[in-house]
């Protein structure tokens, strides 16, 4: 496996909307090894196609790998679609490995249903709460050009990118 460069705000690509994938081929599975190779070692629990510079609906997660510092229940997600919400909400601190040493609170549906491809090109779906609702959500968010500063006020999402282009100054990715 090799690792992707993972882009920053305010990069242009996290703004755009990824297209779906016509079907989960071995490239496209590459394409996923590399993701969750590059999220594990970030670290990371989550990764979409966006952020790695790819316009295609593809996203990674694992929300597991943190105690064994190993690949443990890794999810792969092509074409992935909120096919139900929950009127309920949750609120959860997000980070975003876009958006490095920036965290804020998100407000979002608590449970949502996902209909998705998986690794295999199975038709599959899933059910999330909790942690795994936010990322999800976030994830998803990103292959329709959204970061989740974007769910902040303008004055706090300006704060952050301003943050994190001091902090990643000379290393752009361009
Ligand atoms: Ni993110």
């Amino acid at each position: 496996m090799s690792k992707f460069t993972i882009y920053t705000v305010p990069h242009p690509v996290l703004k755009e909307i990824a297209k779906p994938v016509d079907r989960v081929d071995d490239t496209l599975r590459k394409q996923m090894d590399d993701m969750l190779e590059t999220m594990y070692d970030a670290p990371g629990i989550g990764l979409a196609a966006n952020q790695v510079g790819l316009l295609n609906r593809v996203l990674v997660m694992d929300l597991e790998w943190r105690e064994e510092h190993d690949r443990k229940n890794p999810i792969f997600m092509a074409n992935p679609e909120i096919i139900w919400e929950s009127g309920e909400t949750s609120c959860m601190e997000e980070g975003c490995l876009s958006i490095p040493e920036q965290f804020a609170e998100v407000i979002r549906p608590a449970t949502v249903k996902v209909k998705y491809l998986d690794y295999h090109g199975k038709e599959a779906q899933l059910e999330a709460e909790g942690l795994l609702s936010h990322c999800v959500q976030h994830e998803i968010d990103h292959l329709n050009g959204l970061r989740f500063i974007d769910h902040l006020s303008s004055l706090k999402r300006n704060m952050m990118i301003r943050r994190v282009k001091k902090l990643t100054k000379g290393l752009e990715v361009l």
